[in-house]
This record gives structure tokens, C-alpha cells and sequence, in this order.
């Protein structure tokens, strides 16, 4: 993996040490031309109008969904849905499974609010009875807890795959195999891992996996929802309208099958056109390639500042993915992120949208690193340095 040969892609590389991966990447220009090019060769709508413009489109929205079934080893493209972001997925997963009083419904203590907000609204309008597995001391999974807490009651489990705030994953193949054994769903909040390393849905064992497309160089406002395709059938939609629809009357709707059913109103096509691009360009580097380097950029930072600082999450780097996630105890999370940007280094300081486990703890929060394929040590040393006049 040829990472200076990689930043020739990129724009704002040589201009900013971008460490906010996990929120957002940056964009190669191979994703830009994509995203251009439907503006000024087809700026039309899919699946409707028959015109020339509109099947060009049509067949560049058919490839996307192809190029990311084939990423995940997804058995059929009915199976995968395009939503605006892996929190749409979510909500589209709690809302349309018909969950009733008393069904029970398990995620972790370390959910990203995406994973965390929609249960405890169901648990209000329709009293689910919504539960959270304790972590380990070090943030890493007790599978022993959770296997106690399963029963015939649970209907779903719903988990961050890897952690946003410290960047440990779970173990997905175990989990599946208890969830199912107990005959009930298995939904994973990929946002962070699809991104950062190869994964094949029939291995993770799930049901359901949501991520988001601009995690992972892709076009903003693109996520996906990955369904089992028996179970894509019994979902419901999140909203309908034109193109999920296949007949009304006034009295009556027909829906289309997925994954039609599911993209109702006309979509998102500029982003949808990036999508197969930013896929292509994640393969051509290898995503295992891709992981290696996070974790040896992690272990570079980790080796230099753990003394110093308070790391969110296991020691071991190789346990935390491409997620650096700390405290400098005098100083703010705020104000570290701030006192880096003075040396143009971009992270973020402060909750990442996990706040039920900071609040627990009385925490401001955290200053978060991610790394990405385009970050290089001579970037890690410059924030190693910058920390160290920090910490005086
Ligand atoms: N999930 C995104 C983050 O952690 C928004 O920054």
C-alpha cells in the first residue's frame, strides 16, 4: 500500500492532517468525477421515465447496489437497500418490525445515539422492554453477560460492530450464533467497520447491517441497509410514496418488493452514482491493507502518548482499530481538539454522539483521532509533538 501514491487522490491532504475519519472522509477525485458526472451527463430520475437520460441513470444505480452486495457477499441485490445514513437504517430496522409491549430488544452500553435513541423511543410508544449488555472494564465485550441475558423473549440485538468511541469490535460470529439459537434478530451498526476491513455478511452471522457510504470515501448522504431477503419481505418501509409503490386506489396501496419498497420519493442519484467508485477504489487498495495501516498508525500514537494521557478503550492498539480516543486530564476535550487545529489537525473533541456512556461517567467527553488510508506516521509524529507541547 503506497500511501503517498494514495494522497494524489485526495484533495485538502497536504492542507490539513485530517484525523476526523470517523465522522467523515475525505473524497478521491476518482469519487468527485463520479458524483460530476451524473450533473452533466444525466442530472435525471431512475426507475420512472423511460427516456435514453433516465436509463443511463437506471443502470448506474443497478451497478451501485451490485458493487456493494458483491462487497458484502450479500446472496441477491433485493437484499440491499439505499438509505441517506446508517442512523436511517437503524430506524428503518426498529420501526418497520411490528415490535409490540414486551418484546425485548438488547444493544450494548456503548451505543452511538443512531443505535441507542430509536429503542428508547419504541420502548415510550410501544414498551419494548430495551436493555444494554454491560462492557468489560477494558470496553471490550462480555459475552458471558450476554449470554445470560438472552431469552425467549428477545426479539432483536442490536450492536455497534466497532465502536465509534474506542474502536473495539465485537464478537460478531459468537453473538449471531447465540442470537439465533435463541430464534430472534441480529442487527449490526456497521458504520465503523465496513469502511476499515473486509466483511461478508454470512460470516458476521447477521440479520441486518447498517452503514454509511461517506465513511468509507464515498459520496455524503449515501448509507445502506443490508436485510436478510426473506426478512427484507416482512420489513415495512419508513416512508412511502413515488417508486415503492406499484398500484392505488383510493382506498387501497400495493408496494413494490425490496428494494423498491424501501426508497420511496426520488433518491439521492448524485450520491448514488459515487457509490460503485468509492467501492472500487477501497478493493483496488485491499481493505485488509487498509486495517493493517490503521492499527500500525494507532499503535505509533499509543506507543508514544500512553504514559501521558488517558486512552479510552483497551490498552492494546490492536484491540482499537483506527480509533485514538483520549483525555489529556488537565486540559478539555474541547480545548485539545482546538489547540491541535492551530497545527491543522482535525479531530473531535468532545461526546461523538455517545452520550449516555460519557454522562454515566461524569465525562466532558473525549478528543477522537481516526485514521484512514491517506493518514501517514510523518502525520502521527506531528500530532505526537504537538501533544508533548501541550503537555509541557
Ligand atoms: N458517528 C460519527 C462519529 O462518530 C458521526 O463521528
Amino acid at each position: 500500500m503506497d500511501v503517498e501514491d494514495i494522497r494524489k487522490d485526495f484533495p485538502l491532504v497536504d492542507e490539513y492532517i485530517y484525523f476526523d475519519n470517523a465522522c467523515l472522509t475525505l473524497k478521491p477525485y476518482q469519487v468527485i468525477d463520479a458524483v460530476d458526472e451524473y450533473y452533466h451527463k444525466f442530472p435525471v430520475c431512475a426507475g420512472r421515465s423511460s427516456h435514453s437520460l433516465s436509463n443511463l441513470l437506471t443502470r448506474k444505480i443497478i451497478s451501485a447496489r451490485e458493487s456493494v452486495r458483491s462487497l458484502l457477499n450479500a446472496e441477491d441485490p433485493s437484499e440491499i437497500v439505499f438509505t441517506k445514513n446508517t442512523t436511517e437504517s437503524i430506524n428503518l430496522v426498529a420501526r418497520g418490525m411490528g415490535f409490540e409491549k414486551g418484546d425485548v430488544v438488547i444493544s450494548t452500553d456503548k451505543e452511538h445515539n443512531s443505535n441507542l435513541a430509536p429503542w428508547l423511543l419504541l420502548k415510550g410508544d410501544k414498551g419494548i422492554d430495551y436493555r444494554q449488555v454491560p462492557s468489560l472494564p477494558d470496553g471490550t465485550f462480555d459475552l458471558e453477560a450476554f449470554e445470560e441475558m438472552m431469552n425467549k423473549d428477545v426479539k432483536m440485538v442490536s450492536m455497534v460492530h466497532t465502536s465509534n468511541l474506542d474502536g473495539v469490535t465485537l464478537p460478531s460470529k459468537e453473538i449471531g450464533k447465540i442470537v439465533h439459537d435463541h430464534d430472534a434478530y441480529f442487527m449490526l451498526d456497521a458504520a465503523q467497520s465496513v469502511p476499515h476491513r473486509p466483511i461478508d455478511v454470512n460470516e458476521l452471522n447477521v440479520d441486518f447491517l447498517a452503514f454509511s457510504v461517506h465513511k468509507m470515501l464515498g459520496p455524503t448522504g449515501v448509507g445502506v441497509l443490508y436485510g436478510r431477503r426473506e426478512l427484507m419481505e416482512e420489513l415495512g418501509p419508513l416512508v412511502v410514496g413515488g417508486g415503492s409503490v406499484k398500484d392505488t386506489s383510493y382506498e387501497e396501496v400495493t408496494l413494490h418488493s425490496s428494494p423498491n419498497k424501501f426508497e420511496g420519493g426520488l433518491q439521492n442519484y448524485a450520491g448514488l452514482c459515487g457509490v460503485k467508485a468509492a467501492i472500487d477504489y477501497l478493493l483496488d487498495i485491499g481493505l485488509d491493507e487498509i486495517e493493517k495501516h490503521e492499527i500500525e498508525l494507532n499503535k505509533r500514537a499509543t506507543e508514544a502518548l500512553k504514559d501521558r494521557i488517558t486512552i479510552l478503550g483497551p490498552e492494546d492498539p490492536g484491540l482499537r482499530s483506527g480509533i485514538f480516543n483520549f483525555n489529556l486530564n488537565e486540559l478539555g476535550c474541547h480545548e485539545t481538539a482546538l489547540l491541535l487545529e492551530e497545527n491543522k489537525i482535525l479531530t473531535r473533541g468532545g461526546m461523538q454522539c455517545v452520550h449516555s456512556w460519557y454522562n454515566k461517567r461524569g465525562l466532558e467527553g473525549g478528543t477522537r483521532v481516526s485514521f484512514y488510508l491517506y493518514n501517514t506516521v510523518e502525520e502521527v509524529d506531528i500530532m505526537v509533538d504537538t501533544m508533548e507541547s501541550l503537555l509541557g
